[in-house]
């Protein structure tokens, strides 16, 4: 079930769902991210996404000017791919799977995390989340290496992803996409513009949070107050902290 506690001034207009997704990921909202978008303000400058994931709201919104960023350079060159050479990101896929559908699937599967966690990269990763256990690909925090075993499920065909493909390609066609820590991404906000947070925090293993911001002016004083997703002190501090700097803070939750 997802709960949302957003704008409170403004009422949720209609947007249209998409459940399609092109990369399965952990923390995905595409059955969500029509309705975390409903809650955004409707004029805007640049949308920011620092956090992106598999891209599931930013897609789902289609801004005309966006930056969908993420610290995690294999990822972002995913969505670098889609917007520069579409056409690779469907070869990388079809190879894969031409690869799996004529082998043994669990050792081809092995074979290609093999090949990813000697050198994290793109290719690798976009078919390993689309072809993992409960397409949730997981990193061992020590040393990053992608643990997931092959999931039972049969990855969606080479036809398939590539009519996704499209469709990402052109919902995207507003974005630039970038590898970088958040604090940066959303230093590069300007007045008016709008940022949608959904970072990695849990409070528990089962409730993730989000978080909207719309930039008025820059924010100051203290930086845990900064960040509206941040777990310290109770959600009215924070809200009140960052609309006295001029900020519309938003934030949903995900209580699953
Ligand atoms: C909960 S996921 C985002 C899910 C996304 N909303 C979706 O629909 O798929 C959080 C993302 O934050 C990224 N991340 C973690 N730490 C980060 C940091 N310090 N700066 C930027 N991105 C970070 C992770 O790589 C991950 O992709």
């Amino acid at each position: 079930m997802m709960q949302l506690a957003m704008f409170d001034t403004e009422r949720p207009v209609r947007v249209e769902p998409f459940q399609s997704g092109l990369l399965k990921w952990i923390g995905n909202k595409q059955r969500f991210a029509h309705e975390i978008a409903s809650y955004f303000p409707q004029d805007f400058g640049t949308y920011h996404e620092p956090f992106i994931g598999s891209g599931a709201v930013l897609a789902t919104l289609s801004p005309h000017r966006a930056v969908g960023s993420d610290s995690f350079a294999p990822l972002v060159e995913i969505w670098q791919t889609l917007r520069r050479s579409p056409e690779k990101l469907k070869r990388w896929y079809a190879e894969r799977w031409n690869r799996l559908a004529g082998g043994d699937k669990p050792e081809v599967y092995e074979q290609i995390k093999r090949s990813y966690n000697a050198h994290p990269n793109a290719a690798d990763l976009l078919f390993l989340c689309r072809s993992c256990y409960g397409g949730v690909v997981r990193f061992r925090k020590a040393d990053g290496y992608m643990s997931t075993p092959v999931g039972i499920h049969d990855p969606i065909s080479p036809g398939s992803f590539a009519r996704r493909v499209d469709e990402w390609h052109r919902r995207t066609q507003g974005a630039v996409f970038e590898c970088m820590e958040y604090e940066e991404a959303i230093s590069r906000a300007k007045p008016g513009d709008l940022v949608y947070c959904d970072p990695p925090y849990s409070h528990s293993q089962s409730i993730l949070y989000g978080a909207v911001v719309q930039f008025g002016e820059p924010v100051r004083g203290d930086p845990a107050l900064q960040a509206p997703w941040c777990p310290r002190g109770p959600q009215h501090r924070r809200h009140e902290a960052l609309r006295r700097s001029g900020v519309r803070p938003a934030s949903s939750r995900r209580a699953v």
